[in-house]
């Protein structure tokens, strides 16, 4: 069946069925390959996509249960401020090593900032702690999430 989806500010129209979930459509469907599989059972992060600006699990999220709610992929996080800034920050800081997790890890850091500009350690860490990195790029995440903060408010 015809599905119609608002992704990255664009409305496309999509032949699935409801109960498939929204990461298959997005790169089997669309060839939007930038969200990535990693365990599809929402335990390492890699397909996190935003819905209405939330981080949310793709792998398992039908796609008959999105609706008019506003999908945002790593192809269109950079159309927000703090996605550009993130974006900035992971390459100002070479955070990336073999690069698989870090779709995910660049949605879940420009969604914390979204809601907290300013986030602790804390904060990083529950926002960030079910994004999986097997490179363990972990300490220059932190760090790059800091300097996307400070660029917030310079
Ligand atoms: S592939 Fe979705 S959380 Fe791992
Ligand atoms: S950079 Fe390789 S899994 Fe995170």
């Amino acid at each position: 069946m015809a599905i119609s989806l608002n992704i990255n500010g664009s409305r496309r129209s999509v032949e699935a069925g409801d109960d498939v979930p929204l990461l298959w459509v997005l790169r089997d469907v669309l060839g939007m390959t930038g969200t990535k599989f990693g365990c599809g059972i929402a335990q390492c992060g890699a397909c996190t996509v935003h819905i209405d600006g939330s981080p949310v699990r793709s792998c398992l999220l039908p796609v008959g249960a999105i609706g008019d709610k506003a999908v945002t992929t790593i192809e269109g996080i950079s159309e927000t401020p703090e996605g550009a800034r993130v974006q900035k920050a992971w390459l100002d800081l070479e955070v990336v090593q073999c690069g698989y997790c870090q779709s995910g890890q660049i949605m879940s850091a420009a969604a914390l900032l979204a809601v907290t500009p300013d986030p602790d350690d804390d904060d990083i860490d529950a926002a960030m702690s079910g994004n999986i990195c097997r490179c363990g790029t972990y300490v220059r995440i932190r760090a790059a999430i800091k300097q996307a903060a400070s660029d917030g408010r310079a």
